[in-house]
């Protein structure tokens, strides 16, 4: 048994073309009860359904229809979820993990998390801080706690390929929790650009509403010892509005 998909705490067991990886305090039933219910629907899009079922969020990846060689990057959200816990870094606390397969092939995966009741992401939280009206000094104190938690992420080998504000929950603006985990690896390393992508989604998350006075010590505050920020920050700009092109024409041809 693979020690990252069982460990302590959790359990496995298969049921027909399921396999269902599961945290011992929850019965199997509650878990059958909720993939059956259809609940609330939070995002749709081409790879996955995020739906809320009571005070769960069940993820499921559909269409995977993909050779077990590409099983662990199914498995990352899982993985990931467990590592970042043990580690101190907060995540939805991940409940149970479904995978749904045959002859080998893995059908479907469902990712079960615990749903963050109250919380907002860090894009529109920041947003409710600007209209009404929050100092500079409340500001900076947000975007240090986040800078904050995100080093502590980046700090236990884990790579996050989408950094987006979008991803990132908080319900008090000092305390910050980490979602989408499937697109997390662990073991890899950190790498200049691997940073410097992250460090373009969180400022394009905030530059709308945000100047340079509030987010270069944001930025400053992520970036490694050596790096000189007017090489980096220069690249971060840069980086954003490519990407916000990129994300307007991707936009457009959706329309
Ligand atoms: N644990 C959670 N608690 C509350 N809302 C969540 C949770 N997980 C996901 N969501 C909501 O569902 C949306 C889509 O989930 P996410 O895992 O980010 O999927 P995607 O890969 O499509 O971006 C999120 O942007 C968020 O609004
Ligand atoms: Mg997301």
């Amino acid at each position: 048994m693979n020690e990252l998909l069982c460990c302590p705490g959790l359990r496995v067991s298969r049921k027909g073309l399921r396999r269902i990886y599961l945290c011992d305090d929850i019965p199997v039933e509650t878990l059958r009860s909720a993939m059956g219910t259809p609940g609330q629907l939070l995002k749709r899009s081409k790879k996955s359904t995020v739906r809320r079922v009571n005070g769960w969020v069940l993820k499921s990846t559909h269409g995977a229809a993909k050779h077990t060689l590409h099983r662990s990057r199914y498995r990352r959200h899982w993985v990931a979820a467990h590592h970042l816990q043990r580690h101190g870094v907060r995540v939805a606390r991940p409940i149970a993990f479904v995978e749904k397969r045959l002859f080998g092939i893995i059908l479907e995966n469902t990712m079960v998390t615990e749903y963050l009741d109250g919380y907002r992401n860090v894009e529109v939280f920041m947003a409710a801080l600007a209209r009404h009206g929050a100092g500079r000094d409340t500001v900076a104190i947000f975007l240090r706690g986040l800078a904050d938690a995100v080093n502590r992420l980046t700090g236990c080998g884990a790579c996050h390929a989408d950094l987006s504000g979008k991803n990132i929950f908080t319900r008090d603006g000092t305390s910050f929790v980490f979602i989408d985990l499937d697109a997390v690896e662990l073991g890899r390393e950190y790498t200049r650009a691997l940073r410097l992508k992250n460090h373009i989604q969180l400022y394009d998350s905030f530059c709308d509403i945000l100047s340079d006075t509030m987010l270069v010590p944001f930025i400053q505050r992520m970036i490694p010892e050596g790096s000189d920020p007017r090489v980096w920050l220069p690249e971060v700009r840069r980086g954003q509005t490519e990407r916000r092109k990129r994300l307007e024409a991707r936009r457009e041809r959706q329309r």
